[in-house]
């Protein structure tokens, strides 16, 4: 039975297809914040039920039936949010929405698509007229509930349709700013997620190499949690460090021990991560913090693998002294050339794909709500801000003399960590990552001459223009091609 029988038709401002926690939690936190009942489908009606029971008090109305579904919405434009999983699910809400939508209508897809995807829906949905918006959502059920960062890409056109019903419901930085904005044409919405997720991927990890060198120090985790937890009250403050604060000082609810040491220590990921590394590969921008941290998962998870050596050298017994201070600082310039490699990667495939990628309103936006929210995300939108084009937010001040700072101490504590058998990948990426781009000359003059001898692939001079090549098999003259 539909259960909108006695509601009013074509004034809900906004629909929702996907009752799962995420659409849900949206769905809820709209009808809080803009004007009209929110409009809910779900092909099951037992979804909807149980949503309305729950939750129809709150302004929500739902139905299983697509057509009063979309009779449902306030029309010019119709706006209509798809909460399903990625991929096949997408695609078939899209399809069967198509005939029931008008020219200039609109489909945001919020979930984690693959931007590939979003590029080709954005495409196909144009020649029917609609326009596409991929958006990344991000702070999880909570913060789809009390305020996400939302980062929506598309036609510019459509901004000014949708920012009425998404500025309300997005996070609020400390400033008061929401925390959403258009990142741009095509699929740079999601695009801008999925980096995002990149640099989570990262920082996790580099939280997690803080936490063994400290831990190889003989604290216990309590007493690490501690350690971020002081850390995140200064200026290093980020979501995500105040949340390994808490993880640590969780004990166990089966032996009360810390929980931390029950478990598996085998990470997984959905695929953004990936598609982060593999984005940057083609695009031919180095995201090497990203990629160690992304790599981390796969060799902690290559149970064989590792079953293979157990029994040898038990790296976690060695001891590596080190005062927690110099780990911050290793840790905090780690974490910046992280960033800096995720913006890179955005500001590379923004012009790339041409889609205008506003990096200063993209860390604006990632100051609250978002999981990789920080405190030091004020002045890198500031430095985006006053130097648009700048290659790297992290060679202009206040930033430049800050890594300059810490660049030895991530050098010494990545070392110290090597040395002492705690595996420290993601700092030890960061920190030649940063000694490549300041040093004057690199050794991969020997990989062009080599790639010249064994495949004629030609070298670039210090000293002249064009490409040659040595006649290696021959006389060894030099050919300009
Ligand atoms: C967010 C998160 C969210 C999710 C990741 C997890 O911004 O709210 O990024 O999207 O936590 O997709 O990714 P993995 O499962 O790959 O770690």
């Amino acid at each position: 039975m539909d259960t909108s029988t006695n509601k009013t038709t074509g004034a809900a401002p906004i629909g929702i297809v996907g009752t799962g926690v995420m659409g849900a939690s949206l769905a809820r936190n709209l009808a809080r914040n803009v004007d009209g009942e929110v409009a809910m489908y779900d092909l099951d009606q037992t979804k909807i039920d149980a949503l309305l029971a729950a939750h129809g008090d709150e302004g929500l109305i739902g139905f299983s039936d697509l057509p009063d579904f979309v009779a449902a919405l306030r029309t010019s434009p119709r706006v209509i949010l798809l909460m399903v999983p990625a991929g096949g699910p997408v695609d078939a809400a899209i399809g069967s929405l198509t005939p029931l939508l008008g020219e200039g209508d609109i489909i945001i897809d919020g979930g984690n698509s693959h931007y590939p995807d979003t590029e080709r829906r954005y495409a196909s949905c144009a020649e029917n007229g609609i326009r596409f918006i991929g958006m990344g959502v991000s702070g999880g059920e909570q913060g789809a509930l009390l305020g996400p960062a939302l980062m929506p890409g598309g036609d510019p056109s459509v901004w000014a349709d949708i920012a009425p019903l998404l500025e309300p419901i997005a996070a609020k930085a400390d400033d008061g700013a929401p925390c959403v904005t258009l990142c741009g044409s095509g699929a740079s919405g999601h695009f801008t997620k999925m980096v995002h997720n990149g640099i989570e991927y990262a920082d996790l990890q580099l939280i997690a190499e803080a936490y063994a060198v400290l831990r190889a120090g003989g604290r216990t985790g309590e007493q690490v949690g501690a350690i971020f937890g002081e850390w995140n009250d200064g200026e290093g403050r980020s979501y995500l460090l105040e949340s390994a604060a808490t993880v640590l000082a969780q004990t166990d609810p089966q032996t009360g021990g810390e929980l931390i040491e029950k478990v598996l220590d085998q990470a997984k990921g959905k695929g953004t991560g990936a598609w982060t590394v593999i984005a940057a590969a083609e695009q031919g921008v180095s995201v090497s913090v990203i990629a160690e941290a992304l790599f981390a998962r796969s060799t902690s998870s290559a149970k064989d693998e590792r079953a293979a050596w157990l029994g040898a050298a038990d790296p976690v017994a060695s001891a590596v002294d080190l005062d927690s201070g110099d780990v911050e600082q290793a840790y905090l310039a780690a974490r910046l050339i992280a960033y800096q490699q995720g913006l890179s990667l955005l500001r590379v495939a923004s012009d790339h794909f041409g889609w205008d990628i506003p990096l200063a309103e993209v860390v604006r936006i990632w100051r609250a709500g978002c999981i990789i929210r920080a405190g030091f995300l004020d002045d890198v939108a500031a430095v985006y801000a006053e130097h648009p084009d700048t290659a790297s937010f992290l060679a202009v001040e206040p930033f430049r003399s800050a890594l300059l700072d810490r660049y030895r101490p991530l050098g010494e504590v990545a070392a110290a960590a090597m040395r002492g058998g705690v595996p420290v990948p993601a700092h030890a990426a960061a920190f030649n990552h940063q000694t490549m781009l300041t040093s004057g000359s690199l050794p991969t003059a020997l990989v062009q001459l080599l790639r010249d001898f064994f495949g004629s692939h030609t070298y670039e001079r210090t000293d002249a223009d064009g490409h040659f090549h040595i006649a290696w098999e021959d006389d060894r003259r030099e050919i300009r091609s």
